[in-house]
C-alpha cells in the first residue's frame, strides 16, 4: 500500500507529490504537516493511479482548488455554480438539467431510484457486470421489485430478451449500466434499450459512471431519463460528486409520486430549477442547492469541464479511443485476451483475466511496488484471477499506456510467465504509428 505517514515519525519530510503524469506536469511539493495535523494520516500519492476510478487528476484541476473558503449562498457562487453546470449539461450533451449529488457514484444511482420509485413499484434491472446490482438493491431498498435480467459479463445484450420481459409484466424503471466497469464492455446501444423502455411506458436509467466524458453518450438523442456519473472516473475530477441528469418525462414522475420521497435531501425535486421571476442577468430559471454546496470541488469540476471542452468532445473520445486500443494490442501481443468482446471494448477500462496460476493480489503488488502503477483487481468471479486498468482523462495518454503495459509485461515475467521482452510496448506504439499515420495525435493539454 501507499507509504503513510504517523505521527512520531522521525524523518523531517513528508512528501505529498501531487503527479499528474497524464499531462506532462509534475508538481512535487514538499509537504511537511503543521503540528495541528498531528495524528492523521497522510497518505502518499506518488503512484500512478491506473484505476478504473478513482484515476489521476491534472495539475490544473488540483491546483483550482487552491482558494479561499467561500459561501456557497452568495449570488457570486450561484453564477458560478449554473455556470458550472451548464458546462456539465455540455459534457452530458442534454439540455434538460444536471444535479449534482454529493457522494461518489452510487449516492447518484441512490438520488435517481428513490426519486422515481416508491414501494410496490416493479423495476427492470439489467445486469452484464458487478455495477449492475447497484440499482436492484435501491428498488429493493425503497420497498419496490427489482427484477433482474442477466446476460454474460462482457458479451452483446440480447434485446429480444429485455423485450419479452419487458412484455410480461409492468415496469415503471428500466435500469442498465453503460459501461460495465468490472468487465470492461461499453453498450452503445443503450439508446435502443431506452426505446424498449418507453415503449413499455417505463423511464430509463443509465449508469454512465466509467464512461462519461470518456465515451460518447449523447443523453437527450438516447432519450436517457436519469443519467448517473460522477467525478472521479473520465472527468478526472476529485471523489465527491455524482451528477444526474433528468429528463422532462422523469421530472412528470416525481411530480406524480403516490407519497414524498423518503430520500430527504437526495430526492432531485428539491434540485430541480425554479422559475425566476424576473429574470436575473438573462437568466430565467434558478437552480436550488439542495444542499450546502462543496465549493471547493466545485472549483475543481470547473477546471476539469473547461479541460474537457477546451479538448472537445470528439477528440476526447477519439483519444480514448485509441489508447484503448493502443492498450489492448499490447495487451494481446503478450498472448491475453481482453475480457470483453472486441466490440464491446471499452475506451476507458479493460479488464484483463491473468495467466492462470498468477493472482491478481500477487501481480497487483509487484505492478504497484516495482512500477509505481496502483490499481485494482477483476471482482466477483474474477476478483482473484483478473486485473483492471483505467485509461481515462489524463491517463488516457500513450506515456500511461506503454509504461503500464512495460509493467505489466515485466511483472509476468518476473512471475514465471514467458514473453518476448518489449512486445507489448512494441505493437501498441505500432498501433500508435499506424493512427498517426492517418492522422496526426495532438498533444493533451494539462
Ligand atoms: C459502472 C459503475 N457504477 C457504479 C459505481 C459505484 O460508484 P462509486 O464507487 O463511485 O460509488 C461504479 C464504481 O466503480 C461503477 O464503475
Amino acid at each position: 500500500m501507499d507509504e503513510v505517514w504517523h505521527p512520531g515519525d522521525t524523518r523531517d519530510r513528508h512528501p505529498i507529490s501531487c503527479i499528474t503524469r497524464g499531462g506532462a506536469v509534475f508538481i512535487g511539493e514538499d509537504y511537511r504537516p503543521p503540528s495541528s495535523t498531528l495524528g492523521r494520516a497522510i497518505v502518499n500519492t506518488d503512484d500512478i493511479l491506473m484505476c478504473p476510478g478513482p484515476n489521476d487528476i491534472a495539475d490544473r484541476v488540483l491546483r483550482a482548488m487552491i482558494r479561499p473558503a467561500a459561501c456557497p449562498v452568495t449570488p457570486e457562487f450561484q453564477e458560478f455554480y449554473e455556470r458550472t453546470l451548464d458546462m456539465l449539461a455540455q459534457v452530458y450533451q442534454t439540455h434538460h438539467q444536471v444535479v449534482p449529488i454529493p457522494g461518489s457514484g452510487r449516492s447518484g444511482v441512490e438520488s435517481a431510484i428513490t426519486s422515481v420509485i416508491e414501494p410496490g413499484d416493479r423495476a427492470l434491472v439489467i445486469i452484464c457486470g458487478t455495477f449492475g446490482h447497484l440499482a436492484a438493491r435501491v428498488v429493493n431498498g425503497v420497498g419496490g421489485q427489482a427484477e433482474e435480467v442477466y446476460f454474460p459479463w462482457g458479451e452483446q445484450l440480447d434485446l429480444g430478451v429485455i423485450r419479452d420481459k419487458l412484455a410480461q409484466g409492468t415496469f415503471k424503471l428500466v435500469t442498465m449500466v453503460h459501461n460495465e466497469t468490472s468487465s470492461g464492455a461499453v453498450y452503445m446501444n443503450a439508446g435502443e434499450v431506452a426505446k424498449l423502455a418507453h415503449a413499455h411506458g417505463a423511464l430509463f436509467l443509465l449508469d454512465a459512471i466509467s464512461s462519461l466524458a470518456g465515451a460518447d453518450l449523447p443523453t437527450d438523442v438516447w432519450e436517457v431519463d436519469l443519467c448517473v456519473s460522477c467525478n472521479h472516473k473520465a472527468i478526472a475530477a476529485p471523489i465527491g460528486h455524482a451528477y444526474v441528469a433528468v429528463s422532462n418525462r422523469a421530472w412528470a414522475v416525481m411530480e406524480g409520486r403516490r407519497e414524498p420521497c423518503r430520500n430527504i435531501f437526495g430526492g432531485l425535486l428539491n434540485w430541480k430549477a425554479q422559475l425566476l421571476d424576473p429574470p436575473v442577468d438573462g437568466r430565467t430559471m434558478r437552480r436550488p442547492q439542495g444542499v450546502f454546496t462543496a465549493v471547493h470541488l466545485f472549483y475543481a469540476l470547473h477546471e476539469a469541464l473547461t479541460m474537457i471542452l477546451e479538448e472537445g468532445l470528439e477528440a476526447r473520445f477519439a483519444r480514448h479511443r485509441l489508447n484503448a486500443q493502443a492498450f489492448r494490442e499490447g495487451i494481446k501481443a503478450l498472448g491475453l485476451q481482453p475480457l470483453a468482446r472486441p466490440e464491446l471494448a471499452s475506451p476507458t477500462v479493460t479488464c484483463i483475466p491473468l495467466p492462470e496460476g498468477i493472482r491478481s493480489a500477487d501481480f497487483l503488488q509487484y505492478l504497484q511496488q516495482d512500477h509505481g502503477i496502483f490499481t485494482l483487481p477483476g471482482l466477483s468471479p474474477y476478483r482473484d484471477t483478473a486485473i483492471r486498468i483505467g485509461h481515462m482523462g489524463v491517463t488516457a495518454i500513450p506515456r500511461c499506456i506503454l509504461h503500464t503495459l512495460y509493467a505489466i509485461e515485466s511483472v509476468l515475467a518476473k512471475m514465471g510467465y514467458r514473453v518476448v521482452p518489449g512486445v507489448a510496448v512494441n505493437r501498441a506504439e505500432q498501433a500508435y504509428a499506424e493512427a498517426s499515420a492517418r492522422e496526426p495525435l495532438k498533444a493533451v493539454a494539462s
